[in-house]
């Protein structure tokens, strides 16, 4: 196994702390009995049904599940809606007038949507895409700031069928079109602008350079956000401003019964290659996927007040901002701006003001609130707190510990949930009820999901490391890639036979059925809890006219976890400068975001390859991640590794 952290694994396994449920939280819990694992595992299929029976839906399943591996059909024959299962169930019920989002802006504007209202603007705004030319099955690009517009074109595009790609709003214009066009979009929605840290991110500037080479697109919908200052260029018969079509637009719009199978949306993550893939989710799996493990995993109540800190950007503003909460009905708080802003107790100050009860967010924000100080969260009031949560990244025990003691005010159950933007919803992850923790493990396999560990040759270890494997189909897995199904096939089912699904994550198994996550073992990086992978930065900088070589790995960062190292060969006549230096890293953020900007550049004349002119990335890994230097004997020029080690660690 090639996975670089596997030498530290030793040490996570001396962790041997373990805090059980506390017997207040237990009484209440959704789910409050162990059998729930062994009778999930009798029947799967009768189990997820139970789950799908408590959604809507036009027309019941006649078969829970058609699996001819890799490609599963769930529900089939039913037909249902994902905005009428989010929006109308609640809106005609006791919940009309309940909080459906509390929305909070950087500049501290709060906006309240009730179920009601969510209603309301959904199908208006339904109406507006549907007179502007969107129908069932076309593709609508979003890219927003976190507002509430963000969730409202979601629902809108499903209630009409539409199939929405959310692109996150801390990408680039060429990240922007490069997604368009994959998916083909027909109609993007974007805001004049969106605030972080003080500053408004020019959204539309940057959608109208995307814009000049994205030929399906045939209308801009533009959300006003920022504070009127900013210049906004508006395309005359393409560009339309959302507050003036929503004035016009009628609050009824009848719902498409869409089949269980039909495309819901497609969301963009980053894969081995350079070319990001169109994650492909459906709409009755998703839906009861991430509706029953909302439910469970965060024990969600009528009475709570939710925070996932999460963009929807993300998977996991998907699946636990909009989805999975609305589908329960919750009250869900939105906030647009950075943690940091104005100051560094921002999200204390929030859950404080709020009454928050859940919260969700990544270990590296946990990570950064360890570093502020604890005198931070002590300022506030997080008594309301009943449950937090942890996704994206392994949580080290340290932080785990830190999180549990001084947010969760040593009374609130953590949950550390493993799961991918191809799950769809959470994976492995304790219930809070019932499970006895361990900072550093996500625990268990949710109920009817089966996750093993297998050694290289495919075989199940019972305990001990190696790579993660789903070894049976559940509800909210990928359908697909967008308009590649062989690189589907390829890339996630075909390692060891067609119905074992590859998560690319290496972890170890301990001897009371725990999964401890220890990260990737294929060439995509966790930054900040952002997936990046390592061909997408490389092809980026090699894009640069002064750039002929790049090779591009993670190395171990206190607070992202992961951080960029690029070791970069020049082409004949050019040095490299500290200002050359900064270029490429603007490059980088030009090309794709100012998440993928490598922290460390180093210039070199020769790059470890084989004979065969392979470049050797493990060995610059260990140089990255300061480890002795492995074995170099299939190197052409073995003499390269000592010259580059020396240079490293000299110029980071
Ligand atoms: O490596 C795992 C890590 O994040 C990857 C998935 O990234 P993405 O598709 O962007 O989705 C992130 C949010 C679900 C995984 O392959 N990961 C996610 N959650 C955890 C995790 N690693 C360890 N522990 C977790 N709880």
């Amino acid at each position: 196994m090639s996975d670089p952290r596997t030498a530290e694994f030793s040490d996570l396994l001396r962790e041997d702390r373990t805090f059980p449920p506390p017997d207040s939280f237990r009484a209440n819990a959704h789910v409050r009995d162990e059998r729930i694992y062994a009778e999930a595992e009798r029947d799967p299929e009768a189990f997820w049904a139970q789950f799908a029976s408590e959604l809507e839906w036009s027309t019941p399943w006649t078969q829970v599940l058609d699996w001819r591996p890799p490609h599963a059909k769930w529900f089939v024959g039913g037909t249902l809606n994902a905005s009428v299962n989010c929006v109308d169930r609640h809106a005609r019920s006791h919940r009309r007038n309940k909080a459906a989002i509390i929305w909070e802006g950087e500049p501290g504007d709060r906006r309240t949507l009730t179920y009601w209202d969510l209603y309301r603007e959904v199908q208006q705004f339904a109406n507006v895409l549907k007179k502007l030319g969107v129908s069932r099955g076309d593709r609508v690009a979003l890219y927003l700031p976190l507002i509430p517009e963000l969730a409202i074109a979601m629902l809108a595009c499903a209630r009409i069928g539409a199939v929405h790609s959310v692109v996150f709003g801390g990408f680039s214009s060429e990240s922007l079109r490069d997604r368009i066009n994959d998916a083909q979009a027909k109609l993007l929605v974007t805001a004049d602008g969106g605030y972080r840290r003080g500053q408004i991110v020019p959204l539309k500037q940057m959608a109208d350079e995307a814009l000049q080479d994205t030929p399906s697109i045939r209308n801009v919908i533009i959300v006003q956000r920022g504070d009127r200052s900013m210049p906004v260029h508006v395309q005359e018969g393409r560009d339309h401003w959302y507050h003036r079509l929503m004035q016009d637009a009628s609050p009824v719009c009848a719902p498409e019964a869409m089949d269980a199978e039909d495309m819901l949306y497609i969301l963009y993550t980053s894969g081995t290659t350079g070319k990001p893939k169109g994650i492909v989710h459906t709409t009755g799996g998703y839906l009861t996927g991430t509706y029953a493990t909302t439910k469970l995993v965060f024990d969600m109540k009528d009475e709570d007040v939710y925070w996932c800190t999460a963009d929807i950007g993300w998977v996991t503003g998907h699946s636990y901002v909009v989805y999975g909460p609305l589908a329960n009905g919750a009250t869900v708080l939105m906030y647009e701006g950075a943690p940091d802003w104005p100051q560094k107790d921002r999200f204390w100050s929030m859950i404080e003001k709020y009454g928050v009860t859940i919260f969700y967010t990544a270990p590296t924000a946990i990570r950064a609130f360890m570093r502020w100080g604890v005198d931070w969260p002590a300022k506030h009031d997080l008594s309301t707190l009943r449950l937090i949560g942890s996704v994206g990244e392994p949580i080290n025990p340290e932080a785990w510990v830190w999180y549990y003691r001084y947010i969760g005010g040593e009374r609130c159950p953590v949950v550390d949930t493993w799961w991918q933007t191809e799950t769809g919803a959470i994976m492995i992850s304790p219930l809070p009820g019932i499970t006895t923790t361990r900072p550093g493990s996500a625990s268990r396999p949710f109920p009817g999901i089966k996750a093993e560990i297998k050694n290289e040759r495919g075989e199940t270890v019972p305990s001990g490391g190696g790579l993660l494997a789903i070894t049976r189909p559940w509800p909210a897995m990928l359908r697909g890639i967008y308009g590649d199904p062989e690189r589907y096939v390829r890339q996630y089912w075909n390692r060891w036979g067609h119905d074992v699904y590859v998560t690319g994550d290496g972890a170890k198994l301990d001897a009371d059925g725990n999964f401890w996550l220890l990260g990737r073992v294929d060439d995509v990086l966790n930054v900040a809890g952002h997936r990046i992978g390592t061909m997408e930065v490389e092809s980026a900088l090699v894009d640069h006219p002064s750039v002929a070589e790049a090779a591009v790995v993670g190395k171990p960062h206190e607070i992202k976890g992961q951080a960029i190292a690029a070791f970069v060969t020049l082409k004949e006549g050019i040095f490299g400068t500290k200002a050359h230096v900064d270029e490429l890293r603007e490059h980088v953020a030009r090309k794709i975001g100012a998440i993928a900007k490598p922290d460390d550049i180093i210039f070199t004349a020769d790059l470890p390859k084989t004979r065969s002119g392979k470049i050797m990335r493990r060995l610059l890994r260990d140089i990255a991640e300061g480890k002795a230097i492995g074995d170099t004997t299939t190197l052409a020029d073995a003499s390269v590794m000592a010259k580059l080690k020396t240079q490293y660690e000299n110029e980071t």
